[in-house]
């Protein structure tokens, strides 16, 4: 049986996500900050803000009690806001990229030795590039940043396999997030759950674009 690992397993994709894991028969560690959340087919599931290293740390504490040979690792946390700069307190900033940025670095350290040799990482990020728009400062660094970090670490994990993840619009809870309208052809959940599932099973790495 294989063995997956995801953060923010209460959102929408990352709900989609263990959904799709749980019906192909994989092993699922389902990690999220409402436990309530995470759907009751799941047997293993762990709480963590990932605010918090010490949070995080005891999940991958928790994790390696029941395994070392996590094969499929996926960072779906996620955070957004839309406020300009000159309104935007340190806190709203520091708030978005640790939840973007900061958590990936975290939940990455603590679950890098809890990984099979060639496990696949994704990182759920966005089409940075066209996210530099009014409001969106702090979003748009960290998903810039999550693809520097992500590239650097496929240099240093040679023998892992690394994808960032860039979706276009996806119909989530994120949207609630901002007053932004939704676009009305904003994709399924499910339907990036499947492309992350196919991804891994081609051995996909680097970037993959499902924007249209
Ligand atoms: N939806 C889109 O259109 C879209 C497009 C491109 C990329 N993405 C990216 O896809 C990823 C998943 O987003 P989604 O669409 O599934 O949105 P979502 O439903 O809001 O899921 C994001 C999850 O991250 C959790 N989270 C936020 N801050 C956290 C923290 N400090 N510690 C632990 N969990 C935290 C949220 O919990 P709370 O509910 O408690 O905040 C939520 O469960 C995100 O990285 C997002 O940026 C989404």
């Amino acid at each position: 049986m294989k063995t997956a690992m995801v953060w923010g397993a209460d959102g929408g994709i990352g709900q989609a996500l263990v959904n799709n894991l749980i019906a192909a028969e994989w092993e699922v560690f389902a990690i999220g900050r409402h436990a309530d959340r995470l759907s009751p087919a799941v047997t293993h599931c762990l709480e963590a803000d990932v605010n918090s290293e010490f949070a995080v740390q005891n999940v991958a504490l928790a994790v390696g009690y029941e395994t070392t040979a996590v094969d499929l690792w996926v960072y779906a946390v996620g955070d957004i806001t839309a406020v300009p700069v000159r309104d935007m307190g340190y806190g709203t900033w520091q708030r978005i990229m640790q939840a973007n940025l900061g958590g990936a670095y975290l939940a990455a350290h603590h679950s890098l030795p809890l990984l099979a040799p060639d496990a696949h990482l994704f990182f759920l990020g966005a089409v940075s590039e066209r996210l530099r728009l009014p409001g969106l400062s702090a979003y748009a660094a960290a998903k810039a940043g999550l693809e520097a970090f992500a590239e650097t670490l496929r240099k240093e994990e040679r023998r892992r396999k690394v994808t960032v993840v860039r979706p276009g619009a996806v119909a989530t809870p994120l949207w609630e997030k901002v007053a932004l309208k939704m676009p009305k052809d904003a994709t399924d959940p499910e339907k990036v759950a499947g492309r992350i599932m196919q991804a891994y099973h081609e051995g996909h790495t680097g970037h993959l674009d499902l924007a249209h």
